[in-house]
């Protein structure tokens, strides 16, 4: 396990939420931070953040924005000398279905594929060179969705349910809804999902690319985890027992927090699920996933 004390990060939709909880968890572990939102009040969070005892730029704008990114990255590599880590974690949710009219739609994808797939494009591509030349390795986390993996209805909820689609019992142990269970997250997400599922590309085009370089690349899939856009989808009035089940930013962070002190040997290229109603922990490593050359192993380590 490596120590973070003293390296810089970048953490993008900072100002509430999962963002917020990296942020604040990176900056316990002593590492600087540079931090973006399009809310005005990441000002405040930054100086919240400086008050744990970290130095911290806070800056207002949009992932989406080439201009904004390439400002903000080069500006936080003239500030602390270095960027060592990037989260990656902006993202906007709204409804969108396959038959919505074309004007809707186009908005929809600018916002939607513009914040979660674009941004962390842009993110990508401002800081992955600067990584590079530094030659000292670095961290990529994405934030996509269990979507990536799950239909996105926890387990529990299916097991010895009727109800459930997908109730096949596969392990003949007479569990229903224990069967296969398509990936994504219900018809009025094809625009969240495709720009989630894009990610995948990042993930394993980015660690194919930067494996020799020592910079790994992991993303994060959560299931229903207690933030603003969580509390959005339930008109910001959620029932305590809805809440209890959603799993905490804070332990989410932590997670991200264990894949960092791994350092250059740890997981790579990995997809890392978080289900509500298990715990919220790391998984074992990918094992045997050869990339580039049959020496170069990622998924686990060396
Ligand atoms: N909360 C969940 O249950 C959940 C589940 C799966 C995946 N996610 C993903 O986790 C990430 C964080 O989500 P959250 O639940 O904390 O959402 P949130 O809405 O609570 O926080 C998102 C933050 O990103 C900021 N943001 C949005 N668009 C931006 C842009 N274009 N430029 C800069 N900042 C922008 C928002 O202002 C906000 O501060 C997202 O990528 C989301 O898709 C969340």
């Amino acid at each position: 396990m490596i120590d973070l004390k003293g390296k810089t990060a970048i953490v993008t939709g900072a100002a509430v939420g999962l963002g917020n909880a990296y942020a604040v968890a990176l900056a316990k572990e002593g590492v600087n931070l540079a931090v973006c939102d399009v809310r005005p009040e990441i000002g405040k969070v930054g100086r919240d953040l400086e008050n744990i005892g970290v130095q911290c730029e806070a800056r207002e704008g949009d992932v989406s924005d080439p201009d904004f990114v390439r400002r903000f990255v080069d500006d936080t590599k003239s500030i602390f000398g270095r960027i060592d880590i990037l989260v990656n974690n902006a993202g906007v949710w709204g409804a969108s279905v396959a038959d919505d009219d074309m004007e809707k739609s186009l908005t929809d994808y600018e916002n939607i594929v513009g914040t979660n797939l674009k941004g962390e494009f842009l993110f990508g591509r401002a800081v992955i060179p600067i990584m590079i030349e530094q030659g000292t390795g670095g961290d990529i986390i994405n934030v996509a969705t269990d979507h990536m993996v799950t239909c996105g209805t926890p387990h529990f909820y299916c097991e010895g349910n009727s109800e459930c689609p997908h109730k096949e019992d596969i392990h003949g142990i007479g569990n229903a809804g224990d069967g296969p269970r398509p990936t994504g997250g219900g018809d009025a997400m094809d625009l969240y999902d495709a720009s989630k599922w894009a990610l995948n590309g990042f993930l394993y085009g980015w660690a194919k690319a930067l494996t020799d370089k020592n910079i790994r690349v992991n993303a994060l899939c959560m299931g229903a985890t207690d933030s603003y856009m969580l509390r959005s989808f339930h008109d910001f009035d959620p029932s305590e027992e809805e809440v209890s089940q959603w799993m905490r930013a804070e332990d989410n962070a932590q997670v991200m927090i264990g894949i960092l002190r791994e350092g250059r040997h740890g997981r790579n290229a990995q997809n890392h699920q978080f289900c509500m109603g298990r715990t919220v922990a790391l998984e074992p490593p990918i094992s045997q996933l050869y990339v580039l050359e049959e020496d170069v192993r990622i998924g686990g380590p060396k």
